[in-house]
């Protein structure tokens, strides 16, 4: 009987020991990990449900008061938050009046809000989320990556924003807006959100690499506005040609004069 016991002892020895550093491991787990996981999940819980009180109040009129849509809005379903953040971010929504297109005004959310409005939103459908600053940071581009920002602004965005990025006018009352002073964060998510008739350009067609290229371009463009040349009123290179063009020919009508005056005097 001892001798059995003994040799039980011994052989049950590794296994028990194997078991007790899985329930030490299972306490373990269970004391740390599902307590951070409910921390985050409670953080948005709350971001959303003070979101959906924020939309009720100011929101639902037009939206719906489950943002389903309305007379007054269209549905925010799948717009995810980085439309929420563009749109409120810009001042744009709360929209003012109805119109062609809601204008670009002064925001009157605190940045905590918009981030609970935004988590309410991506709560409902999936959509584009929010940038991180990698995303939309220019810093750190070189010369070049800047002059690759240029071309394919020029050939992207151009046509309705003007090459210089001051925007123009749309057909049926609508307009390209400036883009001088717009955040980087909020070029970022127009450009992935296509707000109105702008278009969508998803990561296939523009890498987030070449859209920091173009947000390093237009950083630049705007903080030296005079291209080594004059302002002009800002009315871009066309305005200048056409002032090189009157400077050039007046000069060279003076020049005309006074070869014309002194072969006169020479006869
Ligand atoms: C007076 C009515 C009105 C109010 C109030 C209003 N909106 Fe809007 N909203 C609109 C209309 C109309 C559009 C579509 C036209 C446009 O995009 O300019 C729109 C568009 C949007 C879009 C873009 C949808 C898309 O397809 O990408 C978002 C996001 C949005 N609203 C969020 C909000 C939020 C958040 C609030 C509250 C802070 C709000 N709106 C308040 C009328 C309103
Ligand atoms: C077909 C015309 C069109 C093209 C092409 C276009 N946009 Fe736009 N863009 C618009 C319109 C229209 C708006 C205004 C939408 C609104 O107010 O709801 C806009 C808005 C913007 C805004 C928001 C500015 C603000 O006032 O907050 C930015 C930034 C922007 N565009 C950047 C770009 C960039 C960068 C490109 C090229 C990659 C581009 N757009 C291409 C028409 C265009």
């Amino acid at each position: 009987m001892r001798f059995l016991s003994a040799k039980r002892r011994h052989r049950a020895a590794r296994p028990l020991l194997l078991i007790l550093a899985l329930f030490f491991l299972g306490v373990v787990y269970a004391g740390v990990a599902p307590a951070g996981k409910s921390n985050a999940e409670q953080t948005t819980t709350t971001q959303v449900q003070a979101g959906k009180e924020l939309f009720a109040v100011g929101c639902a009129s037009c939206h719906g008061l489950n943002a389903e849509g309305a007379s007054q809005g269209p549905s925010l379903i799948g717009v995810g938050a980085a439309s929420v953040d563009f749109q409120v971010g810009t001042g744009r929504m709360p929209m003012a009046h109805p119109g062609a297109q809601a204008p670009r005004k002064n925001n009157t959310y605190t940045d905590q809000e918009i981030e609970q409005l935004a988590a309410y939103v991506a709560s409902l459908g999936p959509g584009p989320a929010i940038p991180s600053e990698e995303q939309y940071s220019p810093v750190g581009l070189s010369e070049h990556d800047i002059a690759i920002g240029g071309e394919l602004f020029r050939t992207n965005c151009s046509a309705c924003h003007n090459v210089s990025g001051l925007g123009g006018a749309l057909p049926n009352g609508k307009y390209a807006p400036t883009l001088v002073d717009v955040e980087n964060k909020h070029i970022y998510e127009a450009v992935r959100i296509g707000p109105q008739q702008m278009p969508v350009f998803s990561k296939e067609s523009l890498t987030d690499d070449e859209l920091r290229s173009v947000i390093g371009y237009l950083n630049q463009l705007h903080e030296e506005p005079n291209h080594g040349g004059w302002g002009f009123g800002g009315l871009g290179p066309v305005e200048d040609g056409f002032w090189v063009w009157i400077g050039g020919l007046g000069t060279l009508i003076l020049f005309a004069v006074w070869i014309a005056s002194k072969g006169a005097r020479a006869k």
